[in-house]
C-alpha cells in the first residue's frame, strides 16, 4: 500500500469532481479555474498505488486550521486512509503556524465523528444550514430599518471579535473576488454580518444578533442572489433562535451539523 500526497492542478479537477459529491452537501461545483485559484493551495490529494482515492481541504486561518472537506472514495474506506489524510492535514496546518483545528460534520456521520474524536477533537456547538427561497423570501414580521454597508478590510479584526468569527476567516472571504462582505447596523449597533458568496449562493457564516431584524437583512441579501438561482443558503452557527424562526417561516433545512474543535497536537 503506497501513499503519495499530490497538490492540486487543473488536471486534478476531475478527481475533485468525482469525490466531492461524497460529502453529500449538494453545493454546486465551481469552474475548474476558479476552483484552482480559490481552493488549490489548501487542497491535498491522496494517491494510493497510483490512483487518487481521496482528498482533504483545510484552510490555515490565523492560529486555527479550518478543515472544510475530508473525503475517501467508497471503495477505499475502512483501511486507515481517512486517518492518514487527517494526519497529513494536521502536518500541513502545523507547518503553517496553526495550534488548533476545527471542522463541521453532519450529526449522523458516525464514522467521521469517531475519527475526529479519536484525534482529540470535541463537539462545541451546533450549526443549521438553511435555504431561503429566492427571490420570494419568507413571510417574516416587519423589522426595523437597517443600514447595510461593505466595511473595509481594516475593520475585519474588530468584526471577527464582535461577531465571534474565527480570526482570519474574513480575509479568506475577501480573497475571493466575487464575495461581498455585508454589515447590517441599527442606530450604529452591529446587527448582522454576512459574507455573501454568489457561487453557493449564500453566506458562511451568517451572523444575526437580533432575529427581529431578519426580514430587513434577508430582503437586502436576496437582492444579491443571481437571477438563475432559486435560493439563498445561510449557515447559522450556534444560533438556534434565528434558525427556528427562519424554519418556522418556511426556510428549508439542508442539514444540521456539529462543530468540533481541538488542539492540533492532542
Ligand atoms: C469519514 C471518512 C473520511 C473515513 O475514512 P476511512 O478511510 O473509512 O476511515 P479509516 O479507515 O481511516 O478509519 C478511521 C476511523 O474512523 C472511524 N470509522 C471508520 N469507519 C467507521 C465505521 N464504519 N463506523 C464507525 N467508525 C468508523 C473509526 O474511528 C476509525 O478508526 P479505527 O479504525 O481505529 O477504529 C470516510 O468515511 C468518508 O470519506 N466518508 C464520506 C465523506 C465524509 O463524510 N467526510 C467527512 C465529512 S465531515
Amino acid at each position: 500500500m503506497q501513499i503519495r500526497w499530490l497538490e492540486a492542478n487543473e488536471a486534478r479537477f476531475a478527481d475533485y469532481a468525482r469525490l466531492f459529491p461524497e460529502l453529500g452537501v449538494n453545493d454546486p461545483l465551481p469552474a475548474p479555474a476558479e476552483w484552482l485559484a480559490n481552493m488549490g493551495p489548501d487542497l491535498v490529494f491522496l494517491e494510493l498505488d497510483g490512483a487518487v482515492v481521496g482528498y482533504g481541504y483545510a484552510q490555515a486561518l490565523a492560529s486555527s486550521g479550518y478543515v472544510r472537506h475530508v473525503v475517501i472514495g467508497p471503495q477505499a474506506r475502512g483501511k486507515g486512509l481517512g486517518r492518514e489524510l487527517m494526519h497529513e492535514l494536521r502536518r500541513r496546518l502545523a507547518a503553517r503556524g496553526c495550534s488548533s483545528w476545527q471542522l463541521n460534520v453532519k450529526l449522523d456521520n458516525v464514522p467521521a465523528i469517531a475519527l475526529y474524536r479519536s484525534l482529540g477533537m470535541e463537539p462545541d456547538f451546533r450549526t443549521w444550514v438553511l435555504r431561503v427561497p429566492a427571490p420570494a423570501g419568507l413571510p417574516l414580521p416587519a423589522s426595523p430599518t437597517l443600514r447595510c454597508s461593505e466595511p473595509p478590510a481594516s475593520s475585519d479584526a474588530t468584526l471577527e471579535r464582535e461577531f465571534d468569527v474565527p480570526s482570519g476567516l474574513l480575509a479568506r472571504h475577501r480573497a475571493k473576488p466575487a464575495t461581498r462582505l455585508l454589515l447590517f447596523e441599527r442606530d450604529g449597533s452591529p446587527i448582522a454580518l454576512a459574507p455573501f458568496d454568489p457561487h453557493f449562493p449564500g453566506c458562511f457564516p451568517f451572523r444575526l444578533r437580533d432575529p427581529a431584524c431578519s426580514r430587513a437583512v434577508l430582503e437586502q441579501l436576496l437582492a444579491f442572489v443571481p437571477v438563475d438561482r432559486a435560493y439563498l443558503q445561510l449557515v447559522l452557527e450556534r444560533d438556534e433562535p434565528s434558525a427556528r424562526l427562519l424554519l418556522s417561516s418556511g426556510a428549508s433545512l439542508v442539514f444540521e451539523i456539529q462543530h468540533l474543535q481541538g488542539p492540533l497536537h492532542a
